[in-house]
């Protein structure tokens, strides 16, 4: 069965037929062919399709599409420009956050959500904003540093 879905993506508009079985990770890479979300476990359990909706960092491979209809979603498309990439993105590179890079739109995502949230997230937030995504390359320490060199960068702007 088919069902028409309206659905905001990096502040464009998106209105689509989809199937009732179509998971919102689907829509984004095949419908909409925004291919920086990745396919990971597609279980809920590694993180590495996690995108913002409606402010809050969700695992899209375990959101049908229909239930995006009306959202407002960013994806890592959505995080900078390649002239001008978000400060997140920027310290990934800068402490090796990312290595074969598979994990790193969900950790960016996660990363973005948290900072959005909260101006001055404790460790303990960071560390539970990124828990349970995984990587198989960087070790996780890497990681949280990267998203406390971002933040120091948007506390001194
Ligand atoms: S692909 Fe969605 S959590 Fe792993
Ligand atoms: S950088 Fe390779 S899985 Fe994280």
């Amino acid at each position: 069965m088919k069902h028409s879905i309206k659905v905001n993506i990096n502040g464009q508009l998106y209105l689509e037929e989809v199937e009732t079985s179509m998971t919102l990770l689907q829509f984004i890479r095949d419908k909409v062919g925004l291919t920086g979300t990745k396919s990971g476990c597609e279980n809920g359990e590694c993180g590495a399709c996690t995108v913002i909706m409606n402010g809050n960092p969700v695992r899209s491979c375990i959101i049908l599409a229909v239930e995006a209809d009306g959202a407002e979603i960013i994806t890592v498309e959505g995080l900078g420009e390649k002239d001008k990439l978000h400060p997140l993105q920027q310290s990934f590179i800068e402490t090796g956050a990312a290595q074969c890079g598979f994990c790193t739109p969900g950790m960016l995502m996660a990363g973005k959500a948290l900072l959005d949230k909260k101006k001055n997230p404790s460790n303990e937030d960071i560390t539970e904003a990124l828990g349970g995504h995984l990587c198989r390359c960087t070790g996780y320490k890497s990681i949280s540093k990267a998203v406390e060199v971002a933040l120091s960068k948007n506390n001194r702007n």
